[in-house]
């Protein structure tokens, strides 16, 4: 496919697209078949699906029966939530002792259900008091188990392993971005650390970087040169207790934000903003605005930031970035999610009388990825595109868009997580996609929301992961255009 000037665009400042390259991105706006967009959308659909069947994992690999051990927790979900209090509890519980009765606590209201247990539930259930012997086997098996399940979700718990992990994914086509797990921090003194980590990250990564084998696919866009080192901050890990109605916490943002910046920018590294809870949602966006519009910052194309698709405010949060981002006339990489947070953000606002923040139909959210996907797509000049997602439909719907606006090939970048949709992530890197996985690493204590976020996502019925490998429904269904039909779906699947 001819892509006329696009190319010219790589060296001019900041990698902005002259006015040849604009109206090539315009005139691919007005003229997308609603049908074809359909017909393509299924047709990459069912490549991705074809080629992650081939990549699935075999029955004799530790992938496989985490999955299944994923399946069997999804069948009770009260046994399920229980569970996760559990392991979510378990780095305060002290002793062997207090770690077996807990366990025990938990799944001994099972029998209320009548389904039988697990063996290794089992041993915890036949637990007596004063037994230490017992004790100390049900907690070391219970510290194991949830040990197993957190380093599936990340890629190490040191700098020195996590480093390791990334050079491996790009051995395997895999462009990555880096994150410390640390997040809601209370104290000062931690806070200033994980900025300290990040800081020293970026750098030591940066002069490693050049001597990394080349990777044109992950390395380079159409724009021009993406760099090698990616890292993924969260603000509540590098600011203590932030709050967004204490008039001081933004100049604290600021002043923890801007050393690390000036590290990447001077160094070539890029830097994303995740964005968090709802509550400081529009603190995030708006900070995020303020620290590019500064002098020393303001051509400066490398520091990314999230729209997340379930919020109600999700197309006018994107709308008002364009808008931001053309008056600024330096591009920004934006990564479009779903949200990480929806069970919190739901009960917290029923519990405190307020509007719900979030869409409450799984539908809503893919509907609405699907137009800020577009809106995306159709700015692609100064929004440089990144879709993190393990949906198929949601992928193949970005490519299709990109496929049929006439962009490019890997004008749009793909995200996904460590330990989710392993077979998936092969599936795009073998159809030629820049894939880029976000790499959480560090220590359970503070890494335990983020495993529990991931614990919930992998096991909700709702989950796209879970109703496609489950291989109960067909693709054709999971290909189709999102709608109400899902929610009768999902319900009868349950
Ligand atoms: P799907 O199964 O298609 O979607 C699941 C999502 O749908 C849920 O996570 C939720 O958002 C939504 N949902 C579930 N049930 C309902 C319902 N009843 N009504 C309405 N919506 C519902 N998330 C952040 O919040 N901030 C980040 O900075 C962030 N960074 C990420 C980076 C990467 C590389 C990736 C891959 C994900 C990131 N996420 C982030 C997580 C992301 O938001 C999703 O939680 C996750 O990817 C699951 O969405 P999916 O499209 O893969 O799967
Ligand atoms: C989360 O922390 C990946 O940012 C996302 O859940």
């Amino acid at each position: 496919m001819d892509h006329p000037n696009l190319y010219r665009s790589c060296d001019l400042p900041g990698g902005a697209l002259d006015w040849g390259v604009r109206s090539a991105f315009v005139r691919a706006k007005s003229a997308i078949d609603p049908s074809r967009l359909e017909t393509t959308t299924r047709r990459i659909g069912e490549e991705i699906f074809r080629r992650a069947e081939a990549a699935a994992p075999s029955i004799l690999s530790q992938e496989y029966w985490q999955t299944r051990g994923m399946e069997w927790l999804t069948r009770d979900e009260d046994l399920k939530l229980r569970l996760f209090r559990f392991i979510e509890a378990l780095p305060s519980l002290q002793t062997p002792e207090e770690i077996a009765r807990r366990l025990k606590e938990t799944v001994d209201r099972n029998g209320e259900h009548g389904r039988p247990l697990p063996l290794a539930f089992q041993a915890a259930l036949s637990y007596r008091r004063n037994d230490s012997w017992h004790a100390g086997l049900v907690a070391w098996a219970a510290r194991y188990a949830a040990l197993r399940a957190a380093t599936q979700f990340i890629c190490g718990s040191t700098p020195r392993e996590a480093i390791e992990s990334v050079l491996q994914l790009r051995q395997s086509g895999m462009a990555f971005t880096l994150d410390v797990l640390g997040e809601t921090v209370h104290s000062d003194r931690v806070a200033e650390e994980l900025q300290q980590l990040y800081i020293r990250l970026v750098e030591q990564l940066s002069l490693a970087a050049p001597g990394w084998p080349a990777a044109p696919i992950l390395d380079s866009a159409p724009w021009g040169t993406i760099p090698r080192v990616n890292v993924s901050i969260k603000l509540t890990g590098i600011v203590a207790n932030l709050d967004p109605a204490d008039p001081t916490a933004a100049d604290a943002v600021l002043a923890r934000l801007r050393p690390i910046l000036r590290a990447a920018m001077r160094h070539g590294a890029f830097i994303n903003i995740d964005v968090e809870h709802y509550a400081i949602k529009n603190v995030t966006l708006d900070l995020y605005q303020r620290m590019l519009s500064e002098p020393e910052f303001s051509n400066w194309p490398d520091c990314g930031i999230v729209i997340q698709a379930y919020l109600v405010d999700g197309e006018r949060d994107m709308a008002g970035l364009i808008d931001w981002a053309r008056r600024r006339g330096t591009p920004i990489t934006v990564r479009l999610v779903k949200g990480a947070y929806w069970d919190t953000e739901t009960a917290e606002a029923i519990r405190e009388g307020r509007p719900i923040p979030v869409f409450t139909e799984k539908w809503q959210s893919d509907a609405s990825f699907e137009r800020i996907t577009r809106m995306m797509i159709d700015n692609a000049d100064i929004i440089r595109p990144a879709f993190a997602s393990h949906n198929v439909r949601s992928i193949a719907h970005a490519l299709a868009l990109e496929e049929s606006s006439d962009l490019p090939p890997r004008t749009i970048e793909l995200q996904m997580l460590t330990g989710m949709g392993d077979p998936l992530k092969r599936a795009v890197v073998d159809m030629g996609q820049r894939l880029r996985v976000y790499a959480p690493f560090g220590q359970l204590i503070p890494g335990m929301a983020y495993l529990i976020r991931r614990l919930i996502e992998n096991t909700a019925n709702e989950s796209f992961l879970r109703q496609s490998f489950g291989g109960q429904v067909p693709i054709a269904e999971l290909l189709r255009m999102p709608g109400p039909e899902q929610s009768v779906r999902m319900a009868k699947s349950k």
